[in-house]
């Protein structure tokens, strides 16, 4: 059973500045709604119990956002606005969250480290803090990677199929296809040229890790940027541990870059009852006038 998931938030988030300067990257908004919401809700419907954020300097107000903000429950309160108080205390119990420090931003492997006491020796789900996954069935995809560790007990990394000429900007796998959309990871390839690449299914910022990959992580040395990465810890552990991929059917959202978040907000307005119709409406008038 795994009740552990891990959520990296500690990024500095260069490529959404001035942004994301003094409030954290993860709680700028999808319509209204912070992506580390969305995130943890996702951990939740998959049977996760217990949070670990990583987070740094600058990412208090992730904190202020799950815990429970008592003066405001009054003013709610007060003011009859029930369903905006039910909504507040519903997101401070959405699961046990607790919070550490990565000290220095030496990336993500790294920030992965500071999970180990917490974690223990068990099973663990990570989904990264800026990055959202929709999967076309409605099911959780970090609940659909539980179930495939659940059948092999390896770890499992989701996969995201993509554009050929898009891959250079992923972590690509390399491995075979052993049950419909479950592969059998042989290698990871970081950022190939589309020529080079040896398949078109991209890591896409969920993981199930068995906690083998803390040594791994300790003995990976500083790969791109100079950094400690989790692709490279994930290469070690592959030496030693068979690992799966699921092909999920879906979409993923990283909201880490402009163009990305600006397209997501669209897009889940429009998904929205609430907004969809003047949404519509303003899109068909910015579309006449350009
Ligand atoms: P990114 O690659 O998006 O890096 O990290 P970043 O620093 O957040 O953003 P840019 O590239 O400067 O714009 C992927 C995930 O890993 C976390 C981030 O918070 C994000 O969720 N991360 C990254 C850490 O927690 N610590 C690190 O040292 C690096």
């Amino acid at each position: 059973m795994i009740r552990k998931a891990v959520i990296p938030a500690a990024g500095f988030g260069t490529r959404l500045l001035p942004a994301s300067k003094s409030q954290p990257k993860e709680m700028l908004p999808i319509v209204d709604t912070p992506t580390i919401q969305y995130v943890v809700e996702e951990a939740v419907a998959a049977g996760i119990t217990d949070i670990l954020m990583i987070i740094g300097k600058g990412k208090r107000a992730i904190e202020e956002h799950f815990y429970r903000n008592f003066e405001l429950e009054l003013e709610l309160e007060e003011k009859g606005k029930e369903k905006e108080l039910e909504e507040l205390k519903r997101i401070s119990n959405l699961a046990n969250i607790h919070f550490v420090w990565q000290k220095e931003l030496n990336g993500l492997g790294d920030a992965i480290s500071y999970a180990r006491d917490h974690v223990g020796n068990e099973p663990f789900a990570v989904l990264l803090g800026d990055t959202l996954v929709q999967s076309n069935s409605g099911e959780s995809v970090t609940k659909q990677m539980i179930d495939v560790y659940e059948r092999y007990n390896e770890s499992v990394v989701a996969l995201e199929e993509v554009d050929r000429d898009k891959v250079s900007r992923y972590g690509v796998m390399d491995g075979k296809v052993i049950d419909k959309n479950i592969y059998l990871v042989e290698n990871f390839v970081e950022k190939p040229d589309p020529e080079d690449a040896p398949s078109n299914l991209v890591i896409a910022g969920r993981y199930v890790l068995t906690p083998e990959i803390f040594d791994c992580i300790g003995r990976t040395k500083p790969g791109k940027n100079n950094e400690i990465q989790l692709t490279d810890a994930m290469e070690l552990l592959l030496k030693e541990r068979a690992m799966y991929g699921l092909r999920f059917e879906g979409r993923r959202y990283d909201l880490g870059n402009r163009l990305d978040f600006l397209k997501t907000n669209i897009e889940f307005a429009l998904m929205r009852d609430d907004l969809k119709e003047g949404m519509e409406e303003f899109i068909k008038e910015l579309a006449a006038k350009m």
